[in-house]
């Protein structure tokens, strides 16, 4: 298995160790720094800049694909060291021959490392992200996390290019699916969460997966939604809002970081020095790799910040983007840059070394094959248990948003019930559109689910009623919806009428979230609103089941359904999650990790907004912040969810109505089952800085504790409060708290909330 370079190393590392530990026995350095130091010496310039080189295999792109003769020259490049890793190589097998052509034929045999896109799942597909979010259970994430590593390693992959952590306020992007909403207190738990569980305790293990903490920074900015477009945000906004997940993706050791295709100020993030250098690998003393995006290194030409790939690839990597995906602007310049004097190879040392510090954590250098497991990828591809955990996580995700007269849960016996849509059949849509190495078509669709579903014994009637897309669904086309065919209407309304309740599945197919998926309207597409509303004048008892990547609005639906479940894309058991919530085995406890708008002229829309200097001046004239022809609030406000029972929270207390930098405040409610089941409930806390050197959301996310409460019985839920929970990026640009008053909310979701206040004194 090993190879004689591969001994030669180890052997040269070993002995270069040794003399380091004999010549300096006062100050120890990491073990994996001195083999790092050590093989960049024995590299020539051309080798390290090599490991700066990502390519990718030729299918599943995000990007332009190569062209044939480009694909040889990537053949010979890897034989020749000037191929430090790929992506979109998967399967135990291939990983294994791709490993060899580095291993086997480079000078130093210096292994790939192998990358790959496993967002939500390698081939059990969890719920989309954002979906996983409305769990508010990041314990949840860190498990779904695990399993796509163990997944994905048996596979051969080394390095997962997730978690997303942009926080995205504007449901036109295509990608809000990806990340976990509008918050950055929830996105920086989930953040944290998924780097522990794509990446475990070791790094070294084969079960284990190196995270990437995307997009750095501000991709959830860009302007109008409009992907790859421009972000121009303040350093307000950059600290307050869009760095803290980051921050939290750091702290939790997350092993790489990859660039964001935007501009932001005007300087592409792939060479913005102040992101890179200054903030990450200066302030936050990162020590880990930086990745670009997909040719973003390249796309500085674009930007029109560069003239050329030369200058590109300059300016990158002085900005501080070690590793150059499929942009080839390094692996074609740097050397020539270095050699005209132009950039200094400390540059070149600095980047290659944090990527082969990555391999040594990841083992490679131990058994660069040790990934590759042929009957590993059998036994936990799939797995019953993997499966366990995807119900689960699908159910915890899903979000009650309305439940006229207790329509839900339905009862399991003499009942008539008409299931109907497009998405009710759909087998594909609830993989989502990152799918990674799904099979298309796998999911447990909802009409599966129900008559999956053992106990219930009514009479189930399924006609899909209204198509939503015409022609090929694919991931990298765009779609077609239906807007002419009705021929489904008729037998839907027969259906309908003379069933005691209609299911219907609306929303989105998968492709239609996503990268490249930006919208102006995210109004539901195609027939769906038509066939609705043809379906509620036969039939009004309509159960909405809606399937979506990003919030969409709901127009009429929003007042006439009876019940709407927001089940988003739930993963491959999705049926079966939806049918447990549908027939009260499982109570909804999904909270909203972003605002439902009412219009889409509201976006961005989001809870934690400024006050504006005219909130409301109450006089009934229009010289306010607001719209003359739409609400200015949400539908739903982030943090929304029902379940099958009610809550009632007593007032706040506080044990003290003043706090010093030392203290902390305790903040108490008690939340009483007043309904009929038992329930799950996700208890908020909120605060309000009154008055600041800058101005405060009106309401901040800063705690939140999952209960479940007996029918009748009352929780006490305490939480405690500390002047680092109320710190902030201020005008000093420091992370601090400013003494003041504070208000505290407490409350079902960020809208409904009990509210008291404190002060916080120097
Ligand atoms: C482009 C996407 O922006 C990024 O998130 C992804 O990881 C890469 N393509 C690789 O597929």
């Amino acid at each position: 298995m090993f190879t004689t370079k591969s001994i030669i190393i180890s052997l040269l590392l070993f002995l270069f160790m040794a003399k380091v530990d004999a010549t300096n026995n006062s100050v120890k350095p990491d073990p994996i720094d001195v083999k790092v130091d050590s093989l960049l010496k024995l590299m020539t310039l051309q080798e390290k800049i090599g490991q700066l080189n990502q390519y990718t295999s030729q299918w599943e792109m995000t990007g332009p694909a190569p062209a044939a003769e480009d694909m040889q020259n990537q053949l010979e490049q890897i034989k020749t060291g000037m191929v430090g890793s790929m992506l979109n190589v998967t399967g135990a097998e291939a990983t294994r021959e791709a490993q060899k052509l580095a291993v086997e034929n480079s000078r130093l045999g210096i292994p790939l490392v192998f990358g790959y896109d496993v967002i939500h799942g390698y081939r059990t597909l969890f719920p989309i992200p954002l979906a996983e979010a409305a769990s508010w259970e990041p314990a949840l994430a860190k498990k779904s996390a695990s399993i796509a590593a163990k997944e994905a390693s048996a596979a051969g992959i080394h390095w997962t290019f997730a978690p997303m952590v942009d926080i995205s306020r504007d449901a036109r992007w295509g990608r809000v699916m990806e990340g976990a909403g509008e918050d950055p207190y929830l996105g920086s738990l989930f953040a944290a969460a998924r780097v522990k569980g794509f990446q475990g305790d070791d790094l070294s293990s084969t079960s284990t997966v190196a995270a990437c903490a995307k997009h750095f920074a501000a991709y959830g900015f860009i302007e109008a939604g409009r992907d790859y477009n421009t972000v121009d945000i303040s350093d307000n906004t950059l600290h307050n809002t869009v760095l803290p997940p980051f921050k939290a993706a750091a702290d939790a050791g997350a092993a790489s970081f990859m660039n964001a295709f935007n501009v932001i100020g005007g300087i592409p993030a792939t060479m913005n020095t102040y992101l890179l250098r200054d903030i990450l690998k200066g302030e936050w003393g990162y020590d880990g790799m930086v990745v670009s995006d997909w040719n973003s290194v390249g796309e500085i030409v674009n930007h029109g910040v560069a003239p050329n790939k030369k200058e590109a690839a300059k300016l990158a990597i002085i900005g501080g983007c070690d590793m150059d995906m499929e942009g080839r602007c390094y692996v074609d310049h740097l050397e020539e840059l270095v050699a005209e004097g132009t950039i200094d190879e400390a540059l070149i040392n600095d980047a290659a070394g944090r990527v082969l510090k990555m391999k040594f954590e990841l083992g490679l250098f131990d058994d660069p094959y040790q990934y590759s497991n042929v009957e590993r990828e059998k036994e936990v591809i799939l797995s019953a248990e993997n499966l366990a955990v995807a119900r689960d996580a699908a159910r915890k995700s899903i979000v009650l948003l309305k439940n006229e007269g207790e329509v839900l849960p339905l009862a399991k016996n003499g009942l008539s019930i008409a299931v109907m849509g497009e998405l009710a059949e759909d087998k594909d849509s609830p993989i989502g559109s990152w799918r990674a190495s799904a099979i298309p078509n796998s999911a447990v669709s909802l009409i599966e689910g129900i008559k999956a579903n053992k106990e219930q014994k009514n009479d189930i009637q399924f006609t899909q009623g209204v198509r939503l897309i015409d022609g090929e669904k694919s991931f990298v086309k765009e779609l077609n919806f239906n807007i002419t065919d009705r021929s489904g209407f008729e037998e839907a309304k027969v259906l309908a009428q003379k069933s005691d309740v209609v299911v219907m599945a609306l929303g989105e197919n998968c492709f239609q979230t996503g990268e490249g998926r930006s919208q102006t309207d995210i109004r539901l597409k195609g027939l769906q609103m038509e066939f609705f509303n043809e379906i509620y004048a036969v039939n009004p008892n309509i159960v909405v089941v809606l399937m979506n990547g990003r919030p969409v609005v709901l127009g009429e639906i929003a007042e006439k359904a009876k019940a709407i479940l927001e089940v988003w894309h739930l993963g491959l058991e999705s049926g079966n999650a939806i049918a447990d919530v549908l027939f009260g085995d499982f109570a909804p406890s999904g909270k909203l990790p972003v605002s439902f708008p009412v219009v889409t002229g509201q976006a961005p829309i989001y809870y934690n907004h400024l006050s504006t200097g005219r909130p409301d001046n109450g006089e009934g004239n229009v010289f306010w912040s607001h719209y003359t022809d739409a609400p200015k609030v949400p539908l739903y406000p982030f943090g929304y969810g029902l379940t099958y029972t009610n809550f009632e929270y007593s007032d706040i207390s506080l044990d003290k109505d003043q706090i010093s930098f030392d203290e902390l405040v305790k903040v108490t409610v008690q939340v009483k089952n007043t309904g009929k089941r038992e329930g799950t409930e996700v208890v908020q806390l909120y605060i309000h800085d009154l008055f600041a050197s800058v101005a405060r959301p009106v309401k901040e996310l800063k705690a939140f504790k999952k209960v479940t409460i007996p029918v009748g019985e009352s929780k006490e839920v305490t939480f405690s409060l500390t002047p680092q929970d109320l710190a902030f990026y201020n005008i000093d640009k420091k992370w601090t708290a400013e003494p003041g008053d504070f208000k505290v909310f407490v409350g079902t979701n960020s809208r409904d909330v009990k509210e008291s206040q404190f002060k916080l004194v120097d």
